[in-house]
């Protein structure tokens, strides 16, 4: 189905509401990334979700509430670490996945027996979660495979024609999705870091890492993981190790010397380790969530110049830096260099 897609703002909350019941899907803003919301309790409008993305079916989404109360009416298990986890965390990026109560439907989980749940912390996204009196099942609003909008422009990119209405609230905070957490053992398990780091995490609860689903054989622990991600059209290339302004330096002159156009991605204090080349500044390596709220937009910028190569130098993997490392790796698939 063909839509002309409107552009809405804050003032519009009514109307993309009355969309939502109507069993359509609104994009909106979260304090991480545009998600693309539909109706979670009606699996009709939540197939038009997977229909405009291009998302492969058995990769469920995440379901946003506005209250714990709403949150928990949709699981049949409410642990006491899940509760002191969302008093600390939410409104905020952790998404709790736990066994879902029967009237969340199967399509909306990707078939399993769990499901996904947030609150985010942004005025928008509350207030139409509330305006509908709906939970709102929302992905990222982005064509499958490509790097998550955290901008109305980059939602409209993607999915203009595909959905009824877009809510632009401006550039969204963290620029990386919510952490997702499995709670259905003990100790939990991290299935996708994000802006509630591990470090913040096991503050509160036990926490142990899952490794990536991507190279494991056997059903993955969070189907998304499986999946190729975050990919602009520019082949991505990530550099880490010893040496890694060398030899990005080296891979630079070599495609160079192809005709290829190629940007360097790296955090302001390389920058002059680059000369000569377009440079996609990551802001100081002080302060990781500039990284974070701009890797997305970078990407695409990057698409946009026509940047046939990007070559990304590598973050340390600690606190935030742990989640832009997840992406950069899913972006840059198997082209990761080592040294
Ligand atoms: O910040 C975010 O989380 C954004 C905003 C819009 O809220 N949403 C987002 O959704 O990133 P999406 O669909 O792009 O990623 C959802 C992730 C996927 O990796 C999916 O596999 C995992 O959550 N997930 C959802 N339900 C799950 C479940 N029942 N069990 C395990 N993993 C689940
Ligand atoms: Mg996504």
């Amino acid at each position: 189905m063909r839509y002309e897609t409107k552009m809405l703002t804050a003032a519009d909350i009514e109307l993309a509401a009355h969309l939502l019941r109507q069993g359509e899907c609104v994009a909106f803003p979260t304090e991480t990334v545009y998600g693309l919301g539909a109706n979670a309790l009606d699996k009709r409008a939540v197939a038009k979700i997977y229909a405009a993305k291009g998302r492969p079916a058995d990769n469920p989404l995440i379901v946003h509430c506005h209250s714990q109360a709403q949150a928990r009416e949709l699981v049949r298990d409410w642990p006491q670490q899940v509760q002191k986890l969302a008093d600390a965390f939410w409104p905020g990026p952790l998404t709790v996945v736990l066994p879902k109560n029967p009237v969340v439907p199967a399509a909306v989980t990707g078939g399993l027996d769990t499901v996904a749940l947030r609150i985010p912390d942004h005025p928008i996204a509350l207030d139409l979660i509330a305006a509908a009196r709906l939970p709102v099942a929302a992905p990222s609003a982005n064509l499958s495979g490509r790097p998550s909008p955290t901008r109305a422009e980059h939602v409209w990119q993607d999915l203009a024609g595909r959905i009824a209405a877009i809510i632009d609230g401006g550039p969204t905070g963290w620029g990386v999705e919510s952490t997702v957490l499995d709670c259905t053992r003990l100790p939990f398990r991290l299935l996708r870091p994000g802006g509630i780091t591990l470090e913040d995490l096991r503050r509160l609860a036990p926490v142990e890492t899952a490794n990536s689903g991507l190279h494991t054989s056997g059903a993955p622990l969070s189907p998304g993981v499986k999946y190729r991600h975050y990919s602009p059209s520019a082949q991505v290339i990530l550099v880490t190790g010893k040496r890694v302004a060398e030899n990005i330096r080296r891979l630079a002159a070599c495609h160079g010397q192809k005709g290829k156009k190629v940007a360097v991605m790296a955090c302001d204090e390389s920058r002059d380790n680059y000369p000569g080349v377009i440079f996609l500044a990551l802001g100081s390596k002080a302060n990781l969530q500039v990284a974070a709220a701009r890797i997305y937009h970078l990407l695409r910028q990057a698409d946009a110049m026509g940047c046939d190569v990007i070559l990304i130098e590598e973050l340390p993997r600690e606190h935030l830096g742990r989640a832009i490392m997840d992406r950069l790796q899913k972006a840059a698939g198997p082209n990761i260099i080592e040294t």
